[in-house]
């Protein structure tokens, strides 16, 4: 049965958040960046936010996976090639939840003496935190639903949505594809 999700954030307001973000990055990094953006979701989001900053900016990548699914322990599983000694860095991340990511990558970055690390995400869902983590600059805070589109998945399917949109978790449980034939026209 096809469903039709709720569209949180359109293309135009999604460009405007990420112009915001661009500018504030621009303004407090003049000296310029390392961009980091966590594999995979934050991709899409790292692509538009570095092309409207005005800084000399460079970018690498991470992966990580939790160590044990259901432990709250993090991985790096790929480490970026840059050496960000004595450089201004910024971890991009498509999304906070629990927090473990993002503090668990803020402590292994600064761990190499960067001159500082900040952290960029497109969405903060606070209602899930489980440990703290400073969030420098944010593009929009949601309640406790389950976004996809713009970077954010389900199993894989709907990063590549060029809006952010809810979903609803049982209607996914019991069909993944529930939403193509509204979002994808197929
Ligand atoms: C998501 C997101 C963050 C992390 C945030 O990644 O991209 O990296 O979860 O969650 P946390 O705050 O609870 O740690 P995910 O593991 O879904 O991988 P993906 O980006 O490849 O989809």
């Amino acid at each position: 049965m096809a469903h039709t999700p709720e569209i949180l954030l359109g293309q135009d307001e999604l460009s405007a958040v990420v112009e915001r973000l661009g500018r504030e990055l621009s303004e407090r990094h003049d000296d310029g960046v390392v961009m980091i953006a966590v594999l995979r979701g934050s991709v899409p989001f790292l692509a538009d936010l570095v092309r409207v900053m005005t800084i000399r900016t460079s970018v690498d990548f991470v992966a990580l996976s939790p160590y044990t699914p259901g432990t709250g322990r993090v991985r790096l599983v790929m480490d970026v090639a840059t050496n960000i000694e004595g450089k201004h860095v910024v971890i991009v991340e498509d999304i906070v939840d629990t927090g473990l990511t993002s503090a668990f990558l803020i402590g292994e970055l600064q761990r190499r003496n960067p001159a500082s690390v900040s952290l960029c995400t497109l969405v903060d869902r606070p209602a899930r935190r489980v440990v703290p983590v400073p969030i420098d600059h944010t593009g929009v805070q949601i309640e406790d639903r389950f976004v996809i589109g713009y970077g954010l998945d389900h199993e894989g399917r709907y990063r590549n949505l060029q809006v952010l949109a809810i979903a609803d978790p049982t209607v996914l449980a019991e069909d993944p594809d529930a939403y193509v034939e509204a979002l994808y026209g197929a």
